[in-house]
């Protein structure tokens, strides 16, 4: 690579030295020469915050406890948030942007629900406030989203965006491990969020589908505006069902833009065709699928959560804050509102249905139905595919039967 002249110093600072923090920090270390290169300064990592100690870490003498002590150096120029959740986040992000420093983060849940007014607080202090790795982890995704595809209008944005859950239905799945051994492996492995109910219940997709919408709608969408279901009602009995037909159960994080400027928000899971490259995306990895009316489809696909993928991404916020510290780089959206975001009970699509019926009584309440089978199922269990239609309708046909199971199945 060519030799630039170095033309000073840029001090990061990291805050929350866990998982993706010390990733950071290893990145930052490793690639010091070629990043030093690229920026055309001396990209320097001055200070690490957090609560515990390290006393062995290689980076022992950058520790500090007190968040004032990096707020009041006027050196440190870039702030990396990787302590997470919306509480002391909030509180160190506000004050780091106070203080005419910019902030990379990787905290979705704190951009899902504070995005709008932290974007507006760095543009007025003139500073930048970037979070590639909160949505996708190392996979590049909002640069993209709103740069790449900038000539477009966008329609929809469709997503595998949760690495633990997608890594436990594939662990479940191809090594027959249970949902608590496949859960266990993924926390060892540094993906899943402090609380895994987080992913489990489908909230952290639905954070990063709200940060999605956001760039691609150009509004801010908040979670409890995001109707959000899990994968805890998933089971085998239905994998095998939808194996036997050509599918695969995926958590989806989907945005769709509807008349009049209203948006469809939802997280779920779905039965997805072995011809959509989603049904594919396995284990931590994850998949963004965007469409636009000028490029149509296009995919985005990586490691979706872990320490050095995601602690790529954020390096790269603080490479493209590091290259220019005077110009400010903020992504540009809207408030939200109330009214903003509509029901999918309007998306009419395919179901999947298991529960206990006759198929007599399942074909006088569908009509035409594609009945599914699997070994080792139980008398009187019945499992089938309707024809497509809302929610409410699947839901009106079903009354009086017995359910176990309705899964949307992505057209
Ligand atoms: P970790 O829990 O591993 O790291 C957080 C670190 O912050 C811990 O060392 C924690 O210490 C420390 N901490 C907690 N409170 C404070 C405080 N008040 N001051 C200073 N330090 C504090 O989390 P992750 O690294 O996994 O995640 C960090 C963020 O990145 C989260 O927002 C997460 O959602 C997001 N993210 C995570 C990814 C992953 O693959 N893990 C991928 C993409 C995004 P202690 O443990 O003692 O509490
Ligand atoms: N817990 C998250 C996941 C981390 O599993 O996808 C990456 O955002």
């Amino acid at each position: 690579e060519e030799i630039h002249e170095v033309n000073g110093m840029v001090n990061v600072a990291i805050l929350g030295f866990g998982t993706v923090g010390s990733g950071v920090a290893e990145v930052l270390t490793t690639n010091g020469g070629l990043i030093d290169q690229r920026v055309e300064n001396l990209v320097r990592l001055k200070y690490i915050l957090d609560v515990r100690d390290f006393p062995d870490s290689p980076y022992r003498d950058c520790f500090v406890k007190d968040f004032g002590v990096i707020e009041s150096d006027p050196e440190v120029d870039i702030v990396v948030e990787t302590i997470g959740g919306a509480t002391v986040a909030l509180d160190f992000t506000t004050r780091a942007l106070k203080a005419g420093k910019s902030v990379v983060s990787s905290n979705k849940e704190l951009v899902a629900t504070h995005g709008y007014e932290l974007l507006q607080l760095a543009r007025e202090h003139g500073v930048s406030y970037l979070f590639e790795a909160s949505v996708g982890g190392g996979i590049p995704i909002l640069r993209p989203l709103t740069s790449c595809l900038a000539a477009n209008e966008l329609s929809q944005v469709t997503g595998i965006l949760n690495g633990t859950t997608n890594y436990i239905l594939t662990r479940m799945i191809k090594a027959g491990l249970t949902f608590e051994q496949a859960l266990k492996e993924a926390q060892e492995n540094g993906y899943a969020e402090r609380d895994p109910s987080a992913d489990v219940d489908g909230h952290d997709a639905c954070r990063k589908i709200c940060i999605l919408a956001a760039l691609a709608f150009g509004q801010h969408v908040y979670p409890d505006q995001v109707p959000t279901q899990g994968i805890r009602g998933v089971t085998l009995a239905d994998v095998a069902y939808a194996d036997s037909c050509g599918y695969k159960i995926k958590l989806l994080g989907r945005a769709i833009r509807e008349r009049e400027g209203k948006l469809c928000a939802f997280v779920a899971p779905h039965l997805v065709p072995a011809s959509n490259p989603l049904s594919g995306v396995e284990d931590v990895f994850n998949a963004i699928s965007v469409t636009g009316n000028a490029i149509g489809d296009v995919m985005f696909y990586g490691r979706g959560a872990g320490k050095l993928p995601t602690a790529s991404a954020v390096v790269a916020d603080v490479i493209d804050i590091a290259k220019d510290l005077k110009t400010a780089r903020c992504a540009v959206w809207g408030p939200g509102s109330r009214d903003l975001v509509v029901s999918s009970d309007i998306l009419s699509s395919r179901w999947y249905v298991r529960g206990t019926a006759s198929m007599d009584k399942v074909r006088a309440a569908f009509g035409e139905i594609s009945p599914l089978a699997r070994g080792g199922a139980p008398a009187g269990e019945t499992a089938f595919l309707t024809a497509p239609m809302t929610e409410p309708q699947v839901r009106a046909r079903l009354e009086g039967m017995e359910l176990h199971s309705l899964i949307r199945v992505l057209e």
